[in-house]
């Protein structure tokens, strides 16, 4: 990657599903490029392909058209394998409805990415550890999902999220299922990620408050890029 190359480059993404009759084109040529360091929010109708796109960043879908390229790389390149690696070595996610698994403990769950990299177990407890106090969770290392409130569990799917180190986070819908006080304690996690740790981090959101603490707002309309504010939201930088 060149210094000029930006971490995140799409030109002309475009997502059909189905086909015939039930296409339906969720994507119609996305162009979007994105700075390392950047906080990015995502905002738009239902149905305008957020979602769409951050499973294509996430390597969890591929584009039907267009190039995606990740650190200059042009991902539609790499096989299925390459694809996984790229995703457990760059990328960490967090959904709105946190998908943690049940009846594991917080730390157990921020393990697992580890787990899947063949990490041994004491680093994996070091490396759990010191995300679930990146989080502000480490008190509640062994408490179960159930026992803890949204927005804990949302903090454990960011440590989950953050434990090998990502370049880039994406969040879909991160503070959907929070109360407003929960949801900007998320907002603040994400901005301290972004900052200290220099973490990318592309967000969507229905909400203009949440929104308001990311530097780079992309609105999307119908499947395309509608506009971008830039420099936008109280996250920016002075
Ligand atoms: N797997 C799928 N098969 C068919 N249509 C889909 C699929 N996933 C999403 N869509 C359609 O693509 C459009 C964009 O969806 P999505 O990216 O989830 O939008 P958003 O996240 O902005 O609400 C929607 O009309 C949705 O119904
Ligand atoms: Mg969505």
């Amino acid at each position: 990657m060149t210094p000029a190359e930006p971490l995140i480059a799409l030109s002309g993404v475009t997502k059909r599903y189905g086909r015939g009759a039930n296409a339906f084109d969720a994507l119609k040529g996305i162009d979007l490029d994105i700075a390392a360091g950047d906080f990015v929010a995502v905002m738009g109708p239902s149905g305008s392909g957020k979602s769409t796109m951050m499973n294509i960043l996430g390597c969890l879908d591929v584009p039907s058209g267009g190039t995606f390229r990740f650190r200059g790389v042009p991902v539609e390149g790499l096989d299925a394998d390459e694809r996984s690696l790229l995703r457990r070595r760059y990328l960490g996610f967090v959904f709105q409805g946190f998908n943690l698994l049940a009846r594991t403990s917080a730390l157990e769950n921020v393990e697992l990415p580890l787990v899947y990299r063949g990490e041994p177990r004491k680093r994996r407890r070091e490396l759990g550890m010191d995300a679930l106090e990146r989080v502000g969770l480490a008190p509640w290392a062994t408490h179960t999902p159930a026992e803890l409130s949204g927005g804990q569990q949302q903090r454990v799917a960011i440590a989950r999220a953050i434990v090998t180190h990502p370049d880039v986070l994406l969040a879909d819908e991160p503070t959907g299922n929070l109360d407003s006080q929960r949801s900007i304690e998320i907002m603040e996690l994400l901005t301290d990620l972004n900052r200290s740790s220099g973490i990318t981090v592309l967000m969507v959101t229905h909400e203009p408050d949440m929104a308001g603490f990311a530097h780079t707002i992309v609105h999307f309309k119908d499947g395309l890029v509608d506009r971008i504010e830039r420099g936008a939201g109280a996250g920016a930088p002075a």
